[in-house]
């Protein structure tokens, strides 16, 4: 089957189309057609090397974790999928491979694609919304009037987590340049920030949750913004002592994102606030429970540009520019 595939880890290295062999194929497994995949900043940082610590894939390995597609064989032990099914996931760490034209996934990871969506805009969903899922509602358990801060509304992570602070009955305020004011209102957001013109940190006060996705110095400025017991919640780092347990890293990494972490969670504590890092995880159950939220139309996809699979390294390099509105979207099979 042809993919795309990372030959070595190196920052910002190519991706090369080549013919890799069909996927091996599990009990507990699905064989799923690709359709249409879309880019993660994961893709990047998996290339990079930047994560080869706990996610160790060996080259050569296909990229990509996003996918909606149609299963063409199940495993022996699955029974709640069959031949022909629209489905669509992120497969679990160590199993992604997304930029390709097959895949086995495992069937836990998977869920029947909404009904009311294409294949492409399915497949803008399932990273970003399941990280937007564990973060607001299994970490967060977001409740109706309490106030949420999402940063960079427009990122695929944004545009998602916005609509699904909504859902849960949130006031939310989010960042974004001028630009994408109107697509970040359209979607939900009550306050929008200009972060070019503007300094959240002195217009929001009394949050109770801050879902972080930027760098170092607006993590700090984040604790600001809680109210005493609110939650700090970070996808961007950095790693805590709790993550290296789950994935059962061994003393010395558990050490260094103790020290990684010793500086923020000072500040959370200081001002009464909980820190925490969240690295998503594959997840079919929630899945299940997004598409329909999208089916009732109370979320809806963002997609900012298609790419023909072709053109899967300049969708990548088109993400890493910072700039998408929403999700940057992969046509598998045309
Ligand atoms: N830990 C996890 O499980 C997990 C899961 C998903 C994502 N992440 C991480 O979360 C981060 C965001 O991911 P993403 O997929 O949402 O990224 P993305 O889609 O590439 O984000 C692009 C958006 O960010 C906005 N942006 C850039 N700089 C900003 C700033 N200073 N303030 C506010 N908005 C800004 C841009 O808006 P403008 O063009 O208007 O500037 C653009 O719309 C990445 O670091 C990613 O690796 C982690």
């Amino acid at each position: 089957m042809k993919a795309f595939i990372v030959d070595k880890y190196k920052k910002m290295g190519p991706l090369r189309l080549a013919d890799m062999p069909d996927p091996q194929f599990g009990a507990n497994d699905v064989l799923v057609r690709i359709e249409a995949s879309a880019i993660n900043l994961l893709d990047s940082k998996v290339r990079d090397g930047e994560f080869k610590l706990f996610l160790p894939y060996r080259p050569p390995f296909i990229l990509g974790h996003d996918l909606a597609g149609t299963v063409l064989r199940v495993g022996a032990n699955i029974r709640q999928f069959k031949a022909g099914d629209e489905v669509y996931g992120r497969p679990r760490d160590l199993r992604a491979g997304t930029f390709a034209e097959f895949i086995a996934v495992d069937a836990a990871d998977l869920a029947l694609k909404p009904t009311s969506l294409s294949m492409e805009q399915a497949a803008s969903i399932p990273l970003v919304g399941l990280t937007a899922w564990q973060a607001l509602v299994e970490v967060g358990k977001v409740k109706p009037s309490q106030k949420v801060f999402i940063q960079a509304g427009s990122g695929g992570v944004g545009t998602f987590a916005i609509q699904l602070a909504k859902h849960l009955g949130a006031t939310v305020a989010t960042t974004t340049s001028t630009a994408n004011i109107a697509l970040v209102k359209s979607l939900g957001a009550d306050v929008a920030i200009d972060y070019k013109t503007q300094d959240f940190e002195q217009v929001l006060s009394g949050y109770d949750l801050v879902l972080n996705s930027q760098d170092a110095k607006t993590l700090a400025k984040s604790v600001n913004v809680l109210k005493p017991g609110g939650k700090l919640i970070s996808i961007s780092g950095p790693p805590d002592v709790p993550f290296a347990r789950s994935l059962r890293l061994n003393l010395f990494l558990r050490f260094v994102m103790r020290v990684l972490s010793r500086g923020i969670l000072k500040k959370a504590k200081i001002r009464g606030v909980d820190y925490s890092f969240l690295f998503m995880r594959a997840e079919g159950q929630q899945l299940r429970e997004i598409a329909k939220l999208i089916d009732a139309g109370a979320i809806r996809p963002v997609v900012d540009k298609v790419f023909p699979f072709a053109q899967t390294p300049e969708a990548l390099a088109y993400v890493e520019t910072g700039r998408a509105k929403g999700k940057v979207v992969i046509a598998v099979s045309q």
